[in-house]
């Protein structure tokens, strides 16, 4: 705790001194999430607030495609990644290279990629989605474009899970994965319900759809904490990152949390450490090469013009 306390001393210190805010995501660890965190939410919600933030310094407690995010909406302020090796195994999943193969081999098809993907891919990409608004984003596209099939890119979980509610277009999907959330089987849902009777289960749309299936509510990491507050369940379980259900939690004490842990080693990565050090040194900085931001920009704000 000491060195805790410390750590965040210093950090809020170095936030007035550079005027810096930190954008937590929801799956950062409570001591973080809690503390230093100015602004937290889903990707949705970073993405939104990161054009909105009256700073100068950005620091972002999240994952790489997190902050080049941010830096796409906010070009001309410094974004800082405290572990420039916090990546994601959907990011990974997919080059810019592989995007423009799949336009020559599906001329006049519409692009939508995950938030989840480097600038270069959202570069080529028509429109970006997060797990909040991907079922809002695929119907605006189809019925602004006049099509009924559309690549939705690369993860190839949400875009089944998708596709149940859009059963009028037709998505086709890549085979990128979520290395949390696919290792969840439906047998753990079995065996969450039969050891934790009346548990709800809320999972997030990168589980495989035979999970998804299996639970009571799909959403984002927003939608799961929204259930959460709005449904009030006496017993609950989070189907996705294990240190969400720490953070929820906080805020409702008569709601049992069953916890069972999946953690993801890229949001781990940050600490408050090289928080501080980010701060101290300002590095790592968050760079994209103009011409690739502009074009993958466009994705974005596309993607938050839509309501
Ligand atoms: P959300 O957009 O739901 O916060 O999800 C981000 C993510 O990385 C999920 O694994
Ligand atoms: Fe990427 Fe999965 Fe980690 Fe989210 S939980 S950052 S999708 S690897």
């Amino acid at each position: 705790w000491p060195l805790i306390v410390r750590d965040v001393e210093a950090i809020e210190r170095l936030k007035k001194q550079r005027n810096a805010v930190v954008l937590g995501h929801n799956y950062q660890a409570p001591e973080i999430f809690n503390t230093v965190a100015d602004i937290v939410g889903d990707s949705l919600a970073l993405a939104r607030e990161a054009v909105t933030v009256d700073a100068d310094v950005i620091v972002m407690a999240g994952v790489h495609f997190m902050a080049e995010t941010a830096k796409l909406l906010n070009p001309s302020k410094i974004v800082l990644m405290p572990d420039m090796e916090a990546g994601c195994s959907l990011a990974e999943s997919i080059t810019a290279e592989d995007i423009r193969l799949l336009r020559q081999r599906y001329p006049g098809v519409p692009v939508v990629t995950y938030v989840n993907t480097s600038a270069e891919v959202k570069a080529e990409s028509d429109y970006c989605c997060t797990s909040g608004n991907a079922v809002k984003v695929v119907r605006a596209v189809a019925k602004e474009w006049g099509v009924n099939r559309i690549l939705m890119l690369p993860d190839e979980y949400l875009a089944r899970n998708v596709q149940k509610e859009v059963p009028e277009i037709e998505l086709i999907a890549w085979k990128g994965h979520c290395e949390v959330h696919e290792r969840f089987t439906p047998q753990d849902i079995r065996d969450l319900r039969e050891n934790h009777p009346g548990v709800v289960v809320l999972a997030h749309p990168e589980c495989p759809p035979e999970v998804v299936a299996a639970a009571d509510y799909a959403g984002s990491t927003a939608g799961m904490a929204d259930y959460v507050r709005d449904e009030k369940p006496a017993r609950v379980v989070l189907i996705t990152e294990c240190s969400m259900a720490d953070n929820v939690a906080v805020n409702h004490p008569d709601v049992e949390f069953v916890r069972p842990c999946n953690l993801c080693p890229h949001m781990r990565r940050i600490t408050l450490p090289n928080i501080r050090r980010a701060l101290e040194t300002m590095g790592h900085q968050v760079e994209i090469d103009p011409a690739v931001a502009d074009r993958a920009r466009l994705a974005v704000e596309r993607m938050l013009a839509i309501r």
